[in-house]
């Protein structure tokens, strides 16, 4: 496994993330053996939010630590809160403040090192996210903040007010999702792909040094599910073969090492649920993808350079 910084912090971290988004749909002892495989591959990082699993996925992870409460030391763990399903969203400072403490419970922990803003409020008062973080801080229930889905503008926003740096931006990003490096791309160009969807968020986010987690690296889209094998993606997934046959990596590995060799330094969350689909994925962390194949792996997605 390799590791990186998370700047501004002193957070050593895996390059592949977990991400618990879907641990409830195992038993206890199938989480234990993932999240002890995770470990064993050298993944430090573990992904949460309040709302995984209406909270099951917490609690399961919780149990699985009191189990091996010496595992605590080695992880990162990170969660989020700011989505209430059934009504919306709510970055007031009573909800950051109740949703941390509940996730403390179910994590079983006494601590989470990173806590992100799920998604972006509209009614959010950034002095009140301010003085939740403080709060959060002092109780020693949190170490480090940050955000995810939201923008430079709102990333601005609340670091107007908060004492504590905002170190992560989690964004959907994957070789078919990949608004983020076509705007880029195609600056100054008059065709769709030139289209500014999120303020130059992955420019931003690099040239502040805010570490930006790719989700649902593997997802087209939530209606189309998995890009991996799917019909609408025969080129790619001929490139991802052809390719992962020179690489030593599976079709999914190698869609991690493209995300990989971004120099922005993103760290990418997988969220798989399978001990043998993490092994083959942390296997991604080992390559380092050429600049040819990169672009050609961007193209058979069917993207057009300028
Ligand atoms: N910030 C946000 O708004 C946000 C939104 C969504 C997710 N997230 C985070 O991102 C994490 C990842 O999201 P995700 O689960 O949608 O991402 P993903 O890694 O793209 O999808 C994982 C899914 O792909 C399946 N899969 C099929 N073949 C696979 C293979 N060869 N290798 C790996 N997986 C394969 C997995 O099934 P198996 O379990 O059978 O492998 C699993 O159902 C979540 O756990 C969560 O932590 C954040």
């Amino acid at each position: 496994m390799k590791y990186m910084k998370i700047a501004q912090t002193d957070l050593e971290v895996s390059r592949l993330a977990l991400g618990c988004m879907r641990l409830s749909s195992r038993s206890l002892q199938e989480a234990e053996q993932l999240i002890g495989t995770a470990l064993d591959l050298g993944i430090n990082f573990f992904d949460h939010a309040d709302i995984y699993g209406g909270g099951e996925c917490e609690r399961l992870f919780g149990q699985v630590l009191a189990k091996h409460p010496e595992w605590r030391e080695k992880m990162v763990l990170q969660s989020k809160c700011g989505i209430v399903p059934g009504v919306a969203y709510d970055l007031s400072r009573e909800h950051i403040l109740a949703k941390v403490k509940e996730s403390l419970a179910n994590l079983q922990t006494d601590h989470l090192d990173v806590l992100l803003l799920h998604r972006p409020d509209a009614l959010m008062d950034p002095r009140e996210v301010a003085r939740a973080f403080d709060e959060c801080y002092a109780q020693g229930w949190v170490r480090y903040f940050g955000v995810s889905n939201m923008n430079p503008r709102q990333i601005e926003l609340i670091g107007k007010y908060s004492a504590h740096p905002l170190v992560i931006n989690q964004l959907q990003f994957n070789l078919v999702n990949s608004g983020m490096i076509d705007t880029g791309i195609n600056v100054n160009m008059k065709n769709a792909a030139s289209l500014d969807h999120d303020d130059s968020v992955l420019d931003y986010c690099y040239y502040h040094e805010m570490t930006i987690q790719p989700w649902s690296i593997l997802q087209a889209s939530w209606e189309e599910g998995n890009f991996i094998d799917h019909p609408d993606y025969a080129k790619l997934n001929q490139s991802l073969e052809e390719m992962g046959q020179r690489y030593g990596l599976s079709k999914a590995a190698m869609s991690v090492a493209w995300i990989l060799r971004h120099p922005a330094m993103m760290q990418p969350i997988a969220g798989t649920t399978s001990v043998t689909h993490l092994q083959e994925l942390a296997k991604a962390c080992d390559v380092t993808v050429s600049r040819e194949d990169w672009y050609q792996l961007y193209m058979a997605s069917g993207k057009t350079l300028p």
